[in-house]
């Protein structure tokens, strides 16, 4: 049985704890030392109220943020409407697939949100939605998976072992974090290999 959650109820009574209101740390950090192509077109699924997005669009890539809930991308829309090569979408990223695959495919706490039965069907969709040779770069919530959530956690190794048939792991470490996430968030970035 899988256990949906109600995104736009969470924002419609403003249950979202996990909303900072700014781009996340490792994300930021990141971005000022990378060096992709500057025609990289990025997705961020599940991309909330646009912080992440944004700073992808800001740093000068041509960005969409993809989200089920219609509230987060209102709220979205109104709040970085003056950030260029921005656009926010409503859709599934577990569902649909895209008109033009991505290069770069940025999460931030997508992947532990859904339910944990759906995640094979996550990295299927992953590879719907990236290039070839896309990039995947990700900041995972890493701790005891439970039935709880979201989030429902996960190990490095699940996600390793998840990623691995389609994917070759670049690099992951531990990544600046937001107050009270400490050793909860660990990043990857992968490159697509089939
Ligand atoms: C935990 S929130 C994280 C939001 C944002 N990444 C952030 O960190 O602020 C998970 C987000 O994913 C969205 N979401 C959940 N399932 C989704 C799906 N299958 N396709 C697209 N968005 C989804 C929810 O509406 C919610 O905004």
């Amino acid at each position: 049985m899988t256990q949906e959650t109600d995104w736009q109820e969470r924002y419609q009574i403003k249950d979202t704890p996990w909303d900072k209101g700014k781009p996340a740390p490792g994300l930021v950090d990141w971005l000022k030392k990378q060096t992709l192509d500057p025609e990289t077109r990025v997705l961020v699924p599940g991309c909330g109220r646009g912080h992440d997005a944004s700073a992808w669009a800001t740093a000068g890539f041509k960005t969409t943020g993809l989200d089920l809930a219609d509230l987060a991308l209102s709220d979205a829309r109104k709040r970085y409407k003056s950030v260029p090569n921005l656009a926010f979408l409503r859709g599934n990223f577990l569902d649909e697939n895209p008109q033009e695959p991505f290069g770069l495919i940025f999460e931030h706490t997508l992947y532990c949100a859904i339910d944990p039965v759906r995640r094979e069907d996550y990295a299927r969709s992953l590879l719907n939605w990236l290039k070839p040779d896309g990039y995947f770069l990700a900041i995972h919530f890493i701790f005891p998976l439970n039935d709880e959530g979201p989030p429902f956690g996960g190990s490095r190794e699940e996600i390793i072992n998840r990623f691995k048939p389609n994917l070759k792991l670049i690099e992951d470490w531990k990544p600046s974090h937001f107050e009270g996430r400490k050793n909860e968030e660990w990043m990857f970035l992968w490159q697509r290999i089939s």
